[in-house]
């Protein structure tokens, strides 16, 4: 089985649900605590053990480059003040040189096209692809237990968490039969179900594991919902000859690109954190009167 070093992070989205935040700055540079999401999100990559991060860029999203690379001037005026946390923190947190790798989407023509603008640079390998708005707050990484489920089961992945009965229908449900283990092969996967017709509430939460064959069905696959080259069809279509499982997370998912998603994450955030929760909590007691 060969190993997952490469992750996707699809950054080109034109992040419409977060106007007029996102004029010029990429929803994925919004800041979460103290950290832009896609740093969170990278972090988690790092963590699962990927060592090669591909950036699926558009336009307004040089700032993201930058953000992943050294800063010498800002590293210097650091040492030079002492500040050696906050140099050790920069350092532990910015991937290696040749650690990473930006492509551009040149069209937002959706998540699938997105995908397979990363196919040269992914080769011939298994990859996991991270969602870079969607943040998994749990007791570890989320996509260290998708690596370790993937060790025992090979194939594809899928990434997903429980929701609200009533809110099936704004997501991608996956059918795993009724099971209630953690790690249960798919039977079918549905995009954004009419109400009262979603097989389970286990909604895709946007960390995949796929065989490099998705990029052949990505290749020809045809605009679907929204005019857009959906990931979910060509998924269906390799669902038919290759394995897929579903790896349920147990902690809290939010949608970033959602300004109430953003809003709860950042709370969320905070609340985990020894260092600002106990400040906060009483910031925000106040606030509620
Ligand atoms: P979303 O639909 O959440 O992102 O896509 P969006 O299109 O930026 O947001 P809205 O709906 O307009 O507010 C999920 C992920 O796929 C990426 C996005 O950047 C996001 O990380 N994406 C989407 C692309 O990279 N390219 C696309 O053409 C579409």
């Amino acid at each position: 089985m060969k190993r997952i070093r490469k992750a996707v992070l699809p950054v080109a989205g034109l992040g419409t649900r977060f106007l007029p935040a996102t004029r010029a700055m990429p929803k994925e540079m919004l800041t979460v605590v103290d950290r832009p999401v896609i740093q969170h999100v990278v972090d988690e990559a790092r963590a699962a053990g990927i060592e090669h991060v591909v950036f699926v860029t558009g336009r307004n999203k040089n700032v993201i480059e930058d953000h992943f690379d050294r800063q010498f001037e800002l590293e210097a005026t650091l040492r030079d003040r002492g500040k050696m946390k906050e140099l050790g923190l920069l350092e532990s947190e910015t991937p290696g040189a040749g650690a990473t790798s930006f492509t551009r989407q040149q069209a937002p023509l959706g998540l699938g096209h997105a995908v397979w603008c990363a196919r040269d640079i992914i080769g011939d390998e298994p990859f996991a692809l991270l969602l870079p708005d969607m943040l998994h707050l749990g007791a570890k990484p989320f996509l260290a237990d998708m690596m370790e489920a993937y060790s025992r089961t090979g194939g594809n992945l899928i990434g997903v968490y429980p929701v609200d009965e009533s809110e099936t229908n704004q997501y991608g449900i996956v059918d795993i039969g009724g099971s209630s283990d953690k790690v249960a092969e798919i039977r079918r996967m549905v995009e954004k179900p009419p109400r009262g017709t979603a097989p389970s509430n286990l909604a895709i939460s946007g960390r995949y594991i796929l065989q490099p064959t998705i990029f052949n069905l990505l290749e020809t696959q045809e605009r679907g919902a929204g005019g857009e080259i959906q990931l979910t069809d060509s998924m269906l279509t390799l669902a038919k000859s290759e394995p897929f499982h579903a790896v349920r997370f147990d902690g809290a998912v939010y949608d970033t690109g959602s300004k109430l998603g953003f809003l709860a994450a950042n709370v969320a955030y905070a609340l985990s954190r020894d260092d600002i929760a106990p400040d906060f909590k009483a910031i925000v007691k106040a606030h509620l009167g």
